[in-house]
């Protein structure tokens, strides 16, 4: 078994920069889950399927092979065997993937290339269910969260020096319904695990958040 850090939390707080550095400062690898389900999302949207269209999407699993791989360290995406990172993080993908996440056939797709890869390296592995439900025996858990006003804002500032035009009212509601969506859902819902370490980001530096996770591993 490798060295497990599971770092679940909402959509915004972080989890993904957080996850990576956190990774470089150990010499472990970063295993990013949503990135999975946005990859099984891709796949659901090439084939014109709403993601109200829960048999649809449940059929379309069959044919979906998603994999993982690494080029300069970075994690990249494969959907039968084409690399689609470049599309991850689009933002129908992303609505795609936090509706279709809740089909229990599309949980099931992805548990077990999650679950091996923990099982051979070591990882920190970032998403909703880590700590809870993909690596029940993590080494290391940590629930990271930050508030609405606080997530809405870092995502209004990176759109913003992106040159992308952005509402803050709207991302703020954004963030809020999946936010909803991901704790309420039936299977595998998004909460703290109860040996998780909670660190709320919204006062913190970057540096201080990886700080205090590096500080809680081994
Ligand atoms: O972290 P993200 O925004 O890239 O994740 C996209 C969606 O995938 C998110 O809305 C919920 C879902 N997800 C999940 O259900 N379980 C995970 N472990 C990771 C992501």
């Amino acid at each position: 078994m490798g060295y497990n850090i599971a770092i679940d939390g909402p959509a915004g707080a972080g989890k993904s920069t957080i996850a990576k550095l956190v990774a470089k400062e150990k010499g472990y690898i970063y295993v990013d889950t949503g990135a999975m389900y946005r990859g099984l999302a891709i796949h659901f949207l090439k084939k014109g399927i709403q993601p109200d269209e829960k048999e649809k999407i449940i059929d379309a699993c069959k044919d979906a092979e998603v994999s993982i791989g690494y080029e300069d360290g970075a994690q990249q995406i494969y959907l039968n065997g084409e690399n689609i990172t470049s599309m991850l993080r689009e933002e129908a993908v992303g609505n795609m993937a936090s509706i279709s996440s809740a089909v229990p056939e599309v949980r099931a797709k992805l548990l077990d290339l999650q679950r091996n890869l923990a099982k051979e390296k070591d990882v920190v592995m970032d998403g909703r269910d880590i700590g809870t439900h993909v690596l029940p025996n993590a080494d290391v858990k940590i629930y990271l969260t930050a508030s609405v006003e606080c997530r809405a804002n870092r995502r209004f500032k990176e759109l913003r020096e992106k040159g992308i035009e952005c509402n803050y009212d709207e991302i703020a509601q954004d963030i809020q319904e999946r936010d909803t969506r991901d704790m309420n859902r039936e299977i595998a819902p998004l909460k703290k695990a109860d040996d998780a370490v909670l660190v709320d980001s919204s006062d913190m530096t970057i540096e201080e958040v990886v700080k205090a996770i590096t500080g809680l591993c081994r």
